[in-house]
């Protein structure tokens, strides 16, 4: 009998031996965002478990753009070398593709590590100013962003191209940006976050101009062949504590005839994940 499953596949040159992939799975186990021993016990499973791609974990790709210290990043010589010594790592003992999700965390950043909560840090916890396309927190007890300025925007974009040759050089083969789950290139999409006035907010087309343009720049440092994609959230709602009248017309929201949503609210963990 033929499987789907355990056939191969190709995604643009990339060519993968089945279509299993492991999703990016945060470790919040890193060292100002330079892996870790864990990372290659981690990946290294992973990667020698019989899956054709192994994305590795949501990384920074600048320092504040972490969600929590133990996060993985890619803005520093330390951080890619640390990463190459993992790839090689895989390379030699598994069997997996090696891909990676390049983020910013935006409003979420400057949290704690989930066993320590996952609420923000407090200033004693060399806790950092958080940016986002608006001044909008991302709940009461988040730390209102600053919204970002042309500068910071440049500096982000920028960001994500450098940790692309950073993740090419290490070794890695296709590149995932994070667009989910509320964190920067998310909170530009949804009209709940981004309520900039700027040409990167109102429509839809203008909302999504930052994180395409993000898109086009690290897409123009990639080799042709190797693959470039996106994560995204595909429906979001406001925090329970947002009354239902106020939900677009778009966004189911959980209500009290509707126990099934209502699992799903953004305080869930899963909305707290990478
Ligand atoms: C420990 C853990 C870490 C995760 N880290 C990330 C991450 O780095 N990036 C991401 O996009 N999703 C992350 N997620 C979310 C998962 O990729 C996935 O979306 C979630 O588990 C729901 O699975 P489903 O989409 O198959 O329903 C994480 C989930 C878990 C359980």
């Amino acid at each position: 009998m033929t499987s789907a499953l355990f056939s191969p596949i190709k995604l643009a040159d990339l060519e993968l031996a089945n279509r299993i992939v492991v999703s990016p799975m945060c470790q919040y186990s890193a060292d100002d965002g330079v892996a870790s021993g864990w990372h290659i016990t981690h990946l290294g499973m992973l990667a020698n478990s019989g899956a054709a791609l192994v994305v590795v974990e949501a990384t920074g790709t600048e320092r504040r753009g972490r969600i929590t210290h133990g996060c993985l990043g890619l803005y520093s010589d330390d951080c890619e070398a640390a990463l190459a010594r993992v790839v090689a790592h895989c390379r030699r003992y598994g069997t997996a593709k090696l891909g990676i999700q390049l983020t910013h965390a935006g409003r979420k950043a400057s949290a704690r590590r989930p066993w320590e909560g996952g609420q923000p840090l407090a200033p004693g916890e060399d806790a950092w100013q958080t940016i986002a396309p608006s001044a909008i927190a991302f709940g009461p007890d988040w730390p209102v962003p600053r919204e970002m300025t042309a500068a910071d925007m440049e500096r982000v974009r920028d960001g994500f191209v450098d940790a692309a040759k950073r993740a090419i050089r290490a070794g890695i083969e296709a590149i995932e940006l994070h667009a989910a789950h509320g964190y920067l290139l998310h909170s530009f999409l949804s009209p709940i976050s981004n309520k900039r006035s700027d040409g990167y907010g109102g429509s839809l087309t203008a909302r999504m101009r930052y994180p395409l343009e993000i898109a086009r720049a690290v897409r123009a440092v990639m080799p042709r062949g190797m693959p470039l994609g996106a994560g995204s959230t595909s429906s979001a709602f406001p925090r329970a504590a947002s009354a239902p009248t106020r939900a677009p017309p778009w966004s189911p929201i959980p209500t009290s005839s509707s126990p099934k949503r209502s699992n799903a609210r953004p305080a869930s963990p899963r909305a707290r994940s990478g």
